[in-house]
């Protein structure tokens, strides 16, 4: 459809405009994220002790965050500290720049995305705000386009401690929002653990399982017959599954190295397989040193098999440039955090020479902002799709309809119970003695 990219392109300078004018629902939203990182690090950091093990971390993760392992809270409170805020300002320009060209996916229903390497997932608040904000400005401004806040978002990363920290921050956003009906029902999950063997198809031939699986043992409870064929239709019906392709998959700051696209090739293939028609694989990351050699390799990569993505964004960006107040609240967030660790003086004072100078002296206006990279790949729609991924866009298809995202995304956990009075279509019954229909096979 030819309109709905004319469309995006012919508003986006509207948008853009609209979207970094002072108070518009975009600064809002970066101002409720902002304040739930500096609640979060002023609960968390409540003594000298505890500000002593986060000034620990603060260098390591600034300049070796690809060789930590992220299981400590101190290590992953320091990285927020630096990183959060920046990055989701990052994800929503290469939004922009998406939208621009074009080619941002638009769904009926709600996108869904995964952030690959998420760390404390940035690119999913970012994106999941995008949504929001885009929709109601599309109904604000009388645009025909109908676009609705994300269906389902989920963060793959092998850092135990993620986990904790990502729940206490969606509580912490929850009490910053002004507005609760626009910061949305989302609590972020750490939804899958290592990208070594990962495979979108993995976890939803899991979900599939499990369903069936307590759909039967529901069935046994209610003393109902169900037959395998009816537990498995019952089971893909429910739609209670983790998705078979997302429509935004993200890397922000996760490929930094060579030997990272190399040791992954096979699981970035199958990310970029598990793209569905029209989604966008979307890699943010620095500019220098080795990472140019970086995303030669993942352009060979991505843009040479099966399935063949086109490259339509190629850009490297100057961080927060051109939205004056982003970098100022990002400043604030930043500065604002780091006062929270001077809790340990000494300690502080002892590691204050080797931060980077513009933070040195906690000054706000002292803070600046380099440049990044950013590309996008998108699966175009249309061409010839094999029989089996054929399959796949109608189950994909059939679980849109069912119209319930799977538990652990931002959906809410579908319920058996709505599942087996769906079910009594296709369930065997017989009229029980006392005239009361009643389930088929039971325990005698
Ligand atoms: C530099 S951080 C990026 C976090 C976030 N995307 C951002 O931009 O702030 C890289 C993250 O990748 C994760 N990571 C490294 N190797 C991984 C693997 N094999 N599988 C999943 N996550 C991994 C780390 O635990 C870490 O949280």
């Amino acid at each position: 459809m030819a309109s709905r990219r004319a469309w995006e392109r012919s508003v986006a300078e509207q948008w853009a405009r609209d979207a970094a004018a002072d108070g518009s629902l975009r600064h809002r939203l970066l101002d409720e994220l902002c304040m739930s990182i500096e609640s979060l690090v002023r609960e968390a950091v409540s003594d000298g002790d505890i500000a002593t093990s986060v000034i620990a971390e603060l260098l390591l993760t600034l300049r070796h965050c690809d060789e930590l392992d992220f299981k400590t809270e101190a290590q992953c409170l320091a990285y927020v500290c630096w990183h959060l805020a920046d990055r989701y300002g990052r994800t929503q320009q290469a939004l922009d720049a998406l939208f621009a060209g074009g080619h941002l996916p638009v769904r009926g229903r709600g996108a869904s995305i995964v952030e690959v390497g998420s760390g404390p997932a940035p690119a999913v608040h970012a994106t999941g705000d995008f949504y929001r904000h885009l929709s109601r400005w599309c109904a604000d401004s009388g645009q025909p386009g109908h676009m609705v806040p994300l269906l389902r978002a989920d963060t793959l990363d092998r850092g135990l401690g993620w986990g904790r920290l990502l729940h206490t921050l969606s509580e912490q956003r929850l009490l910053a929002s002004a507005a609760p009906e626009l910061t949305g029902d989302a609590v972020l999950h750490h939804s899958y653990r290592n990208l070594r063997a990962f495979s979108v198809r993995g976890p939803q031939q899991e979900g599939i399982r499990r369903m069936a699986q307590s759909l039967e043992d529901e069935s046994d409870r209610s003393d109902e017959y169900l037959s395998d064929r009816d537990v498995h239709q019952l089971a893909l019906a429910s739609g209670a599954y983790p998705p078979s392709a997302y429509d935004v998959i993200v890397t922000c700051n996760f490929l930094t190295n060579t030997s990272f696209t190399t040791d992954f090739e096979r699981e970035i293939r199958e990310l970029a397989y598990s793209l569905t028609p029209g989604g966008i694989l979307l890699i943010l990351g620095a500019t220098r040193g080795i990472y140019p050699q970086v995303y030669a390799q993942l352009d060979r990569l991505i843009t040479s098999a099966r399935p063949k993505l086109k490259q339509v964004l190629n850009a490297e960006l100057g961080v927060h440039e051109n939205d004056s107040l982003t970098r100022r609240r990002v400043a604030t967030q930043i500065v604002k955090t780091l006062n929270q660790l001077e809790q340990a003086p000494a300690e502080f004072e002892a590691v204050r020479p080797e931060l980077p100078k513009d933070v040195q002296n906690l000054d706000v206006t002292e803070v600046r902002f380099g440049r990044f990279t950013v590309r996008a790949y998108k699966r175009e729609g249309g061409g010839a799709f094999s029989v089996r991924e054929r399959r796949r866009m109608d189950r994909r298809r059939a679980e849109q309809t069912a119209g319930r995202p799977a538990d652990g995304g931002l959906g809410y956990p579908s319920l058996l119970g709505d599942c087996l009075s769906t079910a009594s279509g296709t369930a065997r019954r017989r009229p029980s003695a006392y005239g009361v229909p009643q389930a088929g096979r039971s325990a005698g």
